[in-house]
């Protein structure tokens, strides 16, 4: 985690509504798909402002974030079967096997290391545990000249717009279940892996 990164969304937070109206309709679609498991203990890496942490129906949730000002109001959203920590993805403080499923929504673009946080990731997640990432992947079309020509821009908002999973050697480790795409051009995608 760099310190830029969480000034970013210490001071940003309070914009994040207007980024989550527009993220609705995907994790709408990510929320149907964790809540058809069998109940278990859930990290969510990222957490956020956590305006959706009321759509964890069924799991024991753990959510952790960098940043203490997004932590701040997603307690506001918090219940029961929530708890809220601040800590870094990239070292997680959690025994190994701790976790039944992982979540990274819109997260692994955006933290500094993400083959780190997909190494604490696999560690945390018990055996044929899952990990659901959602984000958007730079496509193989005519977007990916998008991508890269706001490169210099996304770094100001401290993510990254040219983004390949196939890029990441740790996701390797991994088996994919699921790839669930939203949209006509598929650049926002739900992949979903099981630790192998
Ligand atoms: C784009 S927001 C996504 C929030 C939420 N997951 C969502 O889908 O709306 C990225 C979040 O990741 C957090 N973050 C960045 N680097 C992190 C790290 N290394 N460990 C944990 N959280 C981190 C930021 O503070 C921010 O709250």
């Amino acid at each position: 985690m760099s310190r830029q990164t969480d000034n970013f969304y210490n001071h940003f937070s309070f914009l994040y509504p207007v980024v989550d109206l527009f993220l609705k309709p995907q994790k709408h679609k990510l929320f149907q798909e964790i809540n058809k498991l069998p109940t278990g203990q859930l990290l969510e890496i990222g957490v956020g402002n956590g305006s959706h942490l009321k759509l964890y129906k069924t799991h024991q949730v753990t959510g952790i974030d960098t940043s203490f000002s997004m932590l701040d109001t997603a307690k506001k959203h918090s219940t029961a079967n929530i708890q809220l920590l601040q800590m870094n993805g990239e070292e997680l403080l959690f025994p190994d096997q701790t976790f039944d499923y992982v979540i990274l929504s819109h997260v692994i673009a955006v933290v500094d290391q993400p083959e780190k946080v997909l190494e604490e990731t696999y560690r945390v997640l018990k055996p044929n545990g899952q990990i659901f990432i959602l984000n958007h992947f730079t496509p193989n079309n005519w977007l990916r000249h998008i991508d890269k020509a706001f490169q210099v821009f996304s770094k100001a908002f401290h993510f990254k717009s040219v983004f390949h999973i196939s890029n990441l050697t740790t996701i390797k480790k991994f088996t994919l279940l699921n790839e669930i795409s939203f949209g006509q051009l598929s650049y926002f995608k739900l992949l979903i892996y099981k630790k192998a």
